[in-house]
């Protein structure tokens, strides 16, 4: 026979794991982890193959941009299909993050146990403290390259 009141200490375990484990598998809107996931890897899917055709048929289809005037597609010049090639690589971008972030456990997993091949890993709010450092230095490293390249860029020669 199991005393009461350890009876009722593993009930409560077990009605904690549920929630931990629900907590896990669902967002707060409902939608289950596995379909987030899903929805967001069929739209990086979509978007990515979107931005690739727009910048293949750019190459392929129209003349250099300076020759190109004129020439339109779907009633759209050169111009407008490459603001839509830029539309879309800031939306393929944003999933593409969205995505590392559902995945970051995963990331941090690999690093810790498979590159620095240490014993015990650091817990979940240090790694999003880790993700965001690092998602803050990459944008602080790609604003300072452009800032470099608006230096560096050549002028044409004024007559
Ligand atoms: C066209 C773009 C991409 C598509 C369609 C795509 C799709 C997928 C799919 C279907 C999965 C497995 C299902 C899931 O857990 O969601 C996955 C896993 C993953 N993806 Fe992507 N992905 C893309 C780009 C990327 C990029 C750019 C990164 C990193 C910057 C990335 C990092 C990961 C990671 C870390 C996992 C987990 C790996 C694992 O659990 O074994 N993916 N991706």
């Amino acid at each position: 026979m199991i005393p009461l009141q350890a009876e009722d200490a593993m009930a409560e375990t077990s009605e904690k794991l549920k929630a931990v484990t629900k907590g896990v598998q669902s967002t707060p809107s409902g939608v289950s982890r596995t379909m987030l996931n899903f929805l967001i890897d069929a739209s990086l899917l979509f978007s990515a193959m979107s931005m690739t055709w727009v910048s293949v048929m750019l190459m392929v289809v129209f003349p250099v941009p300076t020759r190109s005037e004129g020439w339109t597609l779907l009633g759209m010049d050169f111009n407008q299909w490459r603001q839509i090639q830029f539309g879309l690589l800031m939306v393929t971008t944003l999933l593409a993050l969205e995505h590392l972030v559902l995945h970051w456990k995963w990331v941090c997993g690999v690093i810790v146990t498979k590159i620095l091949k240490l014993k015990n890993r650091p817990d979940e709010a240090i790694q999003a403290v880790y993700g965001v450092a690092a998602f803050i230095g990459t944008l602080m490293m790609m604003g300072a390259l452009i800032v470099v390249a608006m230096l560096i860029v050549q002028k044409p020669p004024m007559d």
